[in-house]
């Protein structure tokens, strides 16, 4: 599994962040990124997806299975 945040759409709500520290990064503002290049271990595939079910902005995406 392969996910993506939407630079355009990510407020800086950081709920990703705090949900899934291993999967994501979040800058002086906030902002979030995706750690290892977006890919997700077979073992945090369950928080990515609360990841994505929680963001506000709808910013993240699954780009692969
Ligand atoms: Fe941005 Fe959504 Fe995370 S707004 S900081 S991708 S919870």
């Amino acid at each position: 599994m392969r996910i993506r945040i939407d630079p355009d759409r990510c407020q800086g709500h950081s709920r990703c962040y705090a949900i899934a520290p291993d999967l994501f990064d979040v800058d002086d503002y906030g902002t979030a990124t995706v750690r290892h290049d977006g890919h997700v271990p077979a073992d945090l595939e369950e928080s990515a997806r609360l990841a994505i079910r929680n963001c506000p902005e709808h910013a993240i995406g699954i780009i692969a299975r």
